[in-house]
């Protein structure tokens, strides 16, 4: 069973510059929200409560004043920082102690999930004791993405990051389960020819093994791209057209809590004081009304 989740909130967002170099990309506005509670909503639609934030070296008090560890969520909230971009295994030396003894998901801090089929395939995946287990989605552009080759009885055959050629269309996408080698098989990796330690070579050790398995967010799901500009607003419309629509909102994390038995409405009072007059209270305030 996991039950501790690392969000990955780092990096330079070069892509994004100007608009990344005062503020983090994860602490932009996706819509009505920052970045970052999309991926923390996933994580504890999963039902996991005991997260580690990991970020840039200097940028803690921006992340504290929107997610403070002494929150209305009723979750744990750790903070790490890490003092260069240096890869994406990097999250498991920088978290060693955090994981202790257990399983761990990863998630980056800059990756949007959404559907029906999402939550489902967490809560089937959560119970999950050895090996690693990666998410797939089905794109128009892999040679963008770490792809996938599976074989006719969904097995991982292959793994490769931004291939020039390839025959499949399943990228694999920012959210991961890992058992407790993790830890040590991040320690073995050596940084590839960009100089980074590289996620896939992480999921190779484990395909070697053959302990890495795969599930994919077919099309009830949506995965989207965060990574430039474009992509961040067309994020952003998709999320402003369901919630308008719907009345409904993504990844309002008091109302996820809310509904796992994790707080009260006494906390959703505290977190409307703590965000003020705004429509994100408004929406908190209809939920216990
Ligand atoms: P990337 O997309 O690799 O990088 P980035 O977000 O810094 O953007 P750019 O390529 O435009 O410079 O990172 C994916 C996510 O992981 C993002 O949320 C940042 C985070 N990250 C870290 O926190 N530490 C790291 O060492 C790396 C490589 C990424």
């Amino acid at each position: 069973m996991i039950k501790k989740g690392i969000i990955l909130a780092g990096g330079l967002g070069s892509r994004m510059s100007p608009l990344t170099k005062a503020v983090n990309k994860q602490l932009l506005p996706l819509f009505d929200k920052p970045l970052i509670f999309y991926p923390l909503s996933i994580l504890m639609l999963a039902g996991i409560k005991n997260i580690l934030i990991i970020v840039n070296k200097g940028q803690l008090n921006q992340f504290r004043k929107i997610l403070p560890e002494k929150n209305n969520l009723g979750i744990r909230i750790e903070y790490k920082e890490q003092s260069k971009p240096t890869g994406l295994p990097e999250a498991f030396t920088i978290g060693e102690k955090f994981i202790g003894k257990d399983s761990v998901s990863l998630i980056l801090g800059d990756n949007f999930f959404y559907g029906q089929s999402l939550t489902k395939i967490l809560k089937k995946n959560i119970s999950f004791k050895k090996g690693a287990k990666i998410f797939l989605h089905p794109v128009k552009n892999p040679n963008n993405y770490g792809v996938a080759h599976l074989n006719n009885k969904n097995k991982v055959v292959s793994l490769v990051e931004k291939p020039k050629k390839t025959k499949s269309n399943l990228a694999v996408t920012g959210l991961y389960f890992f058992d407790n080698k993790v830890v040590e098989f991040s320690k073995r990796l050596k940084p590839s020819k960009r100089g980074e330690l590289e996620i896939i070579d992480l999921l190779n050790i484990y395909r070697k093994r053959n302990i890495l398995s795969a599930d994919l967010i077919g099309r009830g799901g949506a995965w989207l791209d965060t990574g430039n500009v474009k992509d961040y607003y067309n994020a952003s419309n998709f999320i402003s057209a369901i919630e308008n629509r719907q009345g409904l909102k993504i990844a309002c994390l008091e109302e996820i809590s809310y509904k796992n038995n994790w707080i009260n409405k006494q906390d959703i009072k505290k977190s409307i004081l703590f965000y003020g007059n705004c429509d994100y209270s408004k929406y908190l305030k209809s939920l216990i009304n």
